[in-house]
């Protein structure tokens, strides 16, 4: 079961669970969920938009360049370590994240949420960006950037990010 909510009701809590790790799930050669600090809960084009920043190197990039939506689940309390540990660090080139979590039944896309993070916003992808590390203030760029780590690995600092905006179609809280 689904309780809808509204986005304005909730900006407070998303914005404060983001640096602390939540989700961005995405469903399309399997489903897949990584963590992200970073994002922006807004309004662009008079819509309401949650926007990610995803490295080139995540398996996640790979399906939302496939698939054009993606959800995000935020927790009710705090993130759980253990599925930051797995979604933060693991590929999901190598590893099914559903190790830890459990998909719930989409409501407007294709992209399921999970039980453990009840706070759901779906979204679809209006626009996507590579972001271009030569235009960063250095110091930025510096410390996001430094190259020291290459692209296969989790922490792969060399590639840069693509900011996907993604319209907010749905936003609920799931119930057992
Ligand atoms: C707290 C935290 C925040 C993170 N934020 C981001 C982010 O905003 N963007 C990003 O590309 N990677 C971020 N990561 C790294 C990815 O979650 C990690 O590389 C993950 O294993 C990628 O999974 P995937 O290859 O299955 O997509 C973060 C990791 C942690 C632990």
């Amino acid at each position: 079961m689904k309780e809808k909510i509204e986005l304005r009701d909730w900006a407070g809590h998303i914005t404060a669970m983001l640096p602390r790790g939540i989700l961005l799930n995405t469903n399309g050669e399997k489903f897949n969920s990584m963590v992200i600090g970073w994002g922006a809960l807004g309004t662009v084009w008079g819509r309401p938009a949650f926007t990610v920043y995803v490295r080139q190197s995540r398996y996640t990039k790979a399906q939302l360049d496939s698939t054009g939506e993606f959800t995000i689940s935020v927790p009710l309390e705090k993130p759980d370590p253990e599925i930051t540990r797995v979604c933060g660090t693991q590929s999901g080139y190598t590893v099914d994240k559903t190790s830890v979590l459990t998909p719930a039944q989409p409501g407007t896309t294709k992209t399921p949420g999970v039980k453990e993070y009840p706070l759901t916003l779906e979204c679809r992808v209006i626009y996507a960006q590579d972001q271009d590390i030569s235009l960063l203030p250095a110091e930025i760029r510096d410390r996001n950037y430094p190259q020291d780590v290459p692209g296969d690995s989790p922490m792969a600092n060399r590639d840069h990010h693509t900011a996907y905006i993604g319209q907010i179609v749905d936003a609920y809280i799931i119930k057992e």
